[in-house]
């Protein structure tokens, strides 16, 4: 992983599941500038292995003296965000540079955002570049309560009469296909949720005629399996062998053989993290695939996806 070294200059919690962070460089240089919907991968060492998660720049891409993160407590995180939760002002880190596998499509009329939880954290830094270019967009955000709504105060006060909040423990239901259905023509639809709503957002844009090349989505979080068993990727063309451990992921596992291998988003929804699957079954945890994708046992994001297998043969 390419590298800047920052130290955490200051911890908000935010909601009582989600702290936020600001990192400024550890050497007091500028850190690398961002575009809008970027993330960094954060890297962690936990019992002795590398670890690596993605988390969306919040803070405003016109500013690089920092950067601000927001982590949600997660049980599926394999001890990353209880780390990142622990973290004490000045604890130096290690993170990549900002990559951008969600980013703006600048022609858009109008822009409609939708969040979902901790799905805020990329559409923060578009809405503050919207709001600079004062380019009109709306943002809908579902949350359980107003005390879960991580950023409530701040939207509430930038951006008042553009965001509208859905707290499903009051009983406001996001109904896509009444946000949607009256928007201009040429609007953009950018979504950022758990799994349920952005299946339904994408269909009732779908269904209302928006094209697909409208529907930008920032996916994130992997489907639940509990049969996470160890295997070996045997890689055909440099004729090596990686044990791959249930706590590990294929990624993890080439990095720490020294096997260079691409990544973006670290969380299974960008593909950029795809190898060819030559032989073995994989389990699909992404995403990004399709279903019918997904059945063709081709192909694997290495970020996430394990094979059901005892080996996987792929084509590194
Ligand atoms: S790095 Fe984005 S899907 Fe794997």
């Amino acid at each position: 992983m390419n590298e800047q070294i920052v130290k955490v200059a200051e911890i908000t919690q935010l909601t009582p599941r989600i702290k936020s962070l600001r990192l400024v460089s550890a050497d007091e240089k500028r850190l690398a500038a961002f575009s809008p919907g970027s993330h960094v991968a954060i890297e962690i060492t936990l019992k002795q292995k590398k670890r690596y998660n993605s988390y969306s720049l919040c803070s405003s891409p016109y500013k690089t003296d920092s950067y601000e993160i927001a982590v949600l407590l997660s049980e599926n995180s394999r001890g990353v965000s209880q780390y990142l939760h622990q973290l004490s002002v000045e604890t130096e880190l290690n993170i990549g540079f900002p990559k951008n596998s969600f980013s703006m499509f600048s022609l858009a009329r109008k822009y409609v955002l939708i969040a979902g939880g901790i799905g805020i954290t990329p559409l923060l830094s578009m809405l503050t570049a919207l709001s600079r270019s004062k380019t009109p967009f709306e943002l809908h955000y579902a949350a359980k309560s107003p005390e879960e709504c991580a950023f409530y105060k701040f939207l509430q006060q930038q951006y008042s009469s553009q965001v509208k909040f859905y707290f499903s423990k009051k009983g406001d239901r996001l109904d896509p296909k009444q946000v949607l259905k009256e928007q201009p023509l040429g609007t953009h639809l950018y979504l950022c949720a758990p799994h349920s709503l952005m299946a339904d957002c994408r269909s009732a844009a779908q269904a209302l005629g928006y094209p697909n090349s409208a529907i930008h989505r920032e996916l994130f979080g992997a489907v639940k399996t509990n049969k996470v068993k160890p295997f070996t990727a045997i890689l055909a063309q440099s004729k090596k062998e990686v044990e791959v451990t249930p706590d590990q992921t294929l990624l993890e596992a080439l990095e720490a053989a020294d096997i260079a291998a691409n990544y973006s988003c670290r969380a299974g929804g960008c593909g950029a993290c795809e190898v060819k699957v030559l032989e073995g079954e994989i389990i699909h945890l992404d995403s990004y695939y399709s279903s019918e994708e997904k059945a063709a046992q081709d192909r694997i994001l290495a970020c996430i996806s394990r094979a059901k297998s005892k080996q996987l043969v792929i084509d590194l």
